[in-house]
């Protein structure tokens, strides 16, 4: 039997990891302090998510531990021999970084070196998966020509039609503190796996979804804007007409991505990981979709100012992975995620039977 480290794991994405791991039949560790709700509040609080998971799994075994702490993280290691760890605990907000640096760079960079160097130490064999973010790249994507149409910005020319590529640099730009502490474990990740060969493999995800993501404004676009329109409440939008762009990959998606990595692993390997173009959408258009599945229209308030360093198009060149994993595709529309967390959204509000 195999075994796995989920850090993050009553998040979005670590909680995806650990139902399918334990359904495949590994041991599976979850490492998650619920920050999330000292990040966003009691809306960001994850624990119904932890409650879901001891509920309805067979061999996952929680631990309250904060990645920040290196003696915690030490011994956790030396307790257990991990096969794999998925790493994706993390301060995961843009917007919320500004306002607590410290705890951000602690978390994503401090956490992140923990974890690789606990790694290193007691199962140096293992493979080490990180969830990086598309804004490592910073607001250098928003250099890519772009022309307005009706409904979103789209690329001008031809040759950027399937979106930005992991050959986008990375400095000399505009980041936000939360992109600067994600580009530190980036590079980090990458280089555990350069320098000390150890099979570590980093992803930078676009817009990740799924109906198990305690969404707050802050953090969680879809699943934010779906709650909000579910509740029929007023939805913000900053700036850029409400045509920004971005691409929505489920969390199903996400960990096949993460499987075929485990698999086949290429140490110090970076792959932009989203919905790729068939699955981007602007706001005006997500608006759209959720006014047709609702009946109603989106209430929203339009404000001029950007959010800072904010992306105006941002779609996720998949041709590397795809290239180098062939068996992995989106199996997950738009359509399919956006359906997902609406019933979703019905059913917690008690508007349709379970
Ligand atoms: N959701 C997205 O759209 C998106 C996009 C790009 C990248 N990412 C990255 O993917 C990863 C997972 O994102 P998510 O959406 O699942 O986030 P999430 O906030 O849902 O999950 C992260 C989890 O980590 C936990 N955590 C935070 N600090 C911790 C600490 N110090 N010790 C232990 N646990 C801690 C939180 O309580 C939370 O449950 C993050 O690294 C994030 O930056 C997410």
């Amino acid at each position: 039997m195999k075994r796995v480290l989920v850090t993050g794991s009553s998040g979005l994405i670590g909680s995806e990891a650990v139902e399918n791991y334990d359904r495949r039949g590994f041991e599976v560790h979850g490492v998650d302090n619920n920050m999330r709700r000292e990040f966003f509040g009691a809306k960001g609080d994850t624990r119904w998510n932890l409650q879901r998971l001891q509920s309805s799994t067979r061999r996952f075994t929680h631990h309250e531990v904060d990645i920040r702490d290196r003696a915690a993280v030490f011994a956790l290691f030396q307790a257990h021999r991990f096969d794999l760890i998925i790493h994706c605990a993390a301060q995961p907000s843009h917007d919320r970084a500004a306002a607590i640096p410290l705890d951000d760079f602690d978390v994503n960079a401090v956490g992140t070196l923990n974890l690789l160097e606990a790694t290193r130490r007691h199962t140096p064999d293992a493979v080490f998966i990180f969830m990086s973010t598309n804004k490592v790249y910073g607001d250098v994507p928003n250099e890519v020509p772009l022309v307005e149409k009706a409904t979103r910005w789209e690329y001008a020319r031809p040759e950027d039609y399937n979106g930005i590529t992991e050959q986008c640099r990375i400095d000399q730009c505009l980041h936000s503190l939360f992109g600067a502490s994600k580009v530190a474990a980036d590079v980090l990740t990458q280089e555990y796996g350069r320098y000390f060969g150890m099979k570590t493999g980093t992803f930078r995800g676009g817009c990740l979804t799924g109906a198990n993501h305690s969404g707050v404004e802050l953090h969680g676009f879809l699943s934010y804007l779906v709650k909000v329109a579910a509740e029929d409440r007023e939805y913000h939008v900053f700036g850029y007409k409400a045509k920004q762009v971005r691409d929505q990959i489920h969390s199903a998606d996400v960990i096949a991505a993460f499987d075929a990595f485990a698999e086949n692993p290429r140490p110090g390997e970076v792959y932009n990981l989203g919905g790729g173009r068939e699955n981007s959408v602007s706001m005006m258009e997500a608006f759209a979709m959720l006014e047709e599945r609702f009946g109603r229209p989106v209430r929203w308030q339009y404000e001029e100012q950007n959010r800072r360093g904010d992306h105006i198009c941002y779609i996720s060149d998949l041709s590397k992975l795809k290239a180098h994993y062939p068996q992995w595709s989106i199996t997950r529309s738009l359509e399919d995620i956006v359906n997902e967390m609406v019933e979703f959204e019905m059913h917690r509000l008690g508007t349709v039977g379970v």
